[in-house]
């Protein structure tokens, strides 16, 4: 369990300000859960966390430690332990589904027994467990949104950042994985950081929900 702390974020593309001065400090174990219209932020505050973007001023910290500060990122995200599950999935395409899963417990050095345990069962997790030799262009959209969610969780991360990573799914798979998640959660100990724009969802995962405007935290 980790804590995730942005103080005093701002971050502007060219002359277009996205963040301004943004503050959160989520505490180990929550499930923060970032609400708010297309364009107000969301993604850009995960890639602030995760490392792929820098601030302009002001810092993010992790487990009390400051990653990035001003114009400069000190922990890469390969040194960050998240896990990730990003809007633009990233999957591997010349690997197959157990591949993919494979590939972050390879280079965690874990053995082949363990590894293949671990992707079995984690795919089972997702319902995807008969297809782990397909590759991710043979699978539909839904399909590898579910994969992307299992090569997040079989690495077993303390911190863990999802960007609408249920939004393609049928409302019965949605409310399945999403009840998988909060149990997986729980008992993994994650620090979960979500973005949605669907109120609904939001209400199921969180424990405390950010609601966003434009840059900033709305009231409400
Ligand atoms: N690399 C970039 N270069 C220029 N502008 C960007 C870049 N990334 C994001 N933006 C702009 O910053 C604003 C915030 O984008 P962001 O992706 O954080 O929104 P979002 O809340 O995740 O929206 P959505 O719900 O549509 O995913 C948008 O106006 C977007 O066009
Ligand atoms: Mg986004």
């Amino acid at each position: 369990m980790k804590s995730i702390e942005l103080d005093s974020v701002s971050k502007a593309y060219g002359n277009e300000t996205v963040l301004l001065d943004f503050s959160l400090d989520i505490e180990p174990g929550e499930r923060v859960v970032l609400l708010g219209p297309s364009g107000c932020g969301k993604t850009t505050i995960l890639r602030l966390v995760a490392g792929f973007i820098k601030p302009d001023s002001g810092s993010v910290s992790l487990d009390g430690q400051v990653v990035s500060r001003d114009k400069r990122i000190l922990v890469p995200p390969q040194h960050r332990k998240l896990g990730m599950v990003f809007q633009d999935l990233a999957l591997w395409p010349h690997l197959s589904v157990r591949g993919n899963l494979e590939f972050g417990l390879r280079a965690k050095g874990i053995s082949k027994n363990e590894r293949e345990a671990k992707t079995q069962k984690t795919l089972e997790l997702v319902g995807m467990g008969g297809y782990g030799h397909r590759k991710p262009d043979e699978l539909s959209g839904g399909q590898q949104q579910r994969v992307a969610l299992a090569r997040a969780l079989v690495l077993e991360p303390k911190v863990l950042l999802m960007d609408e990573p249920l939004s393609s799914l049928d409302l019965e798979l949605n409310r399945r994985l999403r009840k998988e998640l909060v149990r997986l959660q729980e008992k993994l100990e994650i620090t979960l950081l979500y973005v949605t724009h669907d109120r609904e969802e939001a209400s199921h995962i969180a424990t405390r929900t950010i609601s966003m405007e434009k840059g900033r935290i709305s009231s409400n």
